[in-house]
């Protein structure tokens, strides 16, 4: 049977009708009391950090499996390393929460948002002001010794990569590395079950800027529609879980999340 609303899973080549798109998610956000927000790279497309899949994402640039895994970075520091100073030290640093970064701690703010679930590294769910926000990939503004764990701020490792790069230890000598899940990784066991718990005790997960194709975070999502609750994906692409969501909006975050909370208020 076709879906006659078009407010539910809306043929993204018909462009939608925003307005009508935005008052159906308000009126889920409205009905519900546990929201939990889960978000991937694309949110924080709007605050000037690429995403990694795509046209023009990190990926297509920067070879995963060189720049961003435990084998390479166990092999050899420095390309890890060196693209961590040209590439992502400044876009990190300098990026700001954008509207929907914004949106998302409003609704914590209220009592509607209970816990926000990311998949990204920079740390600009905080920096909005969220307070519940569990990190399941790290977050690349700290950094330990590889060695003997001490840890390191991002001013502390960028004054000792001045010095040298890879940045060493000043108490063992051992390479820093990021606190963040390399590829070839464990997910922060207590995290990923926390996230888990969030998952199956809301009644509406939001899912916000992730393609939705990198496990077990992908999981998450599912298992909130496994155990009940209502599953709204904005995405700018398709996703693999559009077909089990309540509603999809195919647009940039920006133009829907803030709009919804606003009309909530
Ligand atoms: N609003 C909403 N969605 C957007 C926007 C936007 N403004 N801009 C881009 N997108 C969508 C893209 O269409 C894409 O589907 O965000 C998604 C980003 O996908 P990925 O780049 O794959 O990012 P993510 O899902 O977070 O990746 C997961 O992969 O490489 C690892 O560890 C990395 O945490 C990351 C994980």
């Amino acid at each position: 049977m076709p879906n006659e609303d078009p407010s539910v899973n809306p043929d993204p080549e018909s462009g939608g009708d925003r307005s009508a798109e935005i008052v159906r998610l308000k009126a889920l956000l409205d009905a519900a009391e546990r929201v939990v927000i889960f978000t991937g790279a694309g949110i924080s497309a709007e605050s000037g950090i690429p995403t990694y899949r795509g046209a023009g994402g990190m990926w297509s640039k920067y070879d995963p499996e060189i720049y961003a895994s435990i084998d390479y970075f166990r092999r050899d520091p420095s390309y890890y390393w060196r693209f961590f100073r040209d590439v992502r030290h400044d876009l990190i640093t300098r990026a700001k929460p954008c509207p929907a970064h914004l949106a998302v701690a409003e609704l914590e703010r209220r009592g509607k948002v209970c816990a926000v679930i990311t998949q990204n590294i920079d740390g600009l769910h905080r920096k909005a002001g969220s307070n519940r926000v569990l990190e399941l990939h790290g977050n690349t503004n700290r950094f330990y010794c590889f060695e003997c764990r001490a840890p390191y701020s991002i001013e502390q490792t960028c004054e000792l990569m001045e010095q040298q790069l890879p940045p060493c230890c000043t108490e063992c000598g051992g390479v820093l590395r990021p606190d963040v899940v390399l590829f070839g990784e464990m997910l922060p066991t207590e995290v990923v079950n926390e996230a888990a718990r969030e998952a199956e005790s809301c009644d509406l997960m939001i899912v916000i800027g992730s393609s939705l194709v990198v496990y077990p975070a992908a999981n998450l999502p599912y298992q909130a529609k496994m155990s009940g609750a209502g599953l709204v994906i904005i995405n700018v692409d398709p996703t693999p879980l559009d077909h089990v969501a309540d509603l999809c909006l195919h647009c940039p975050a920006g133009e829907v999340l803030p709009a919804a909370v606003e009309l909530n208020s």
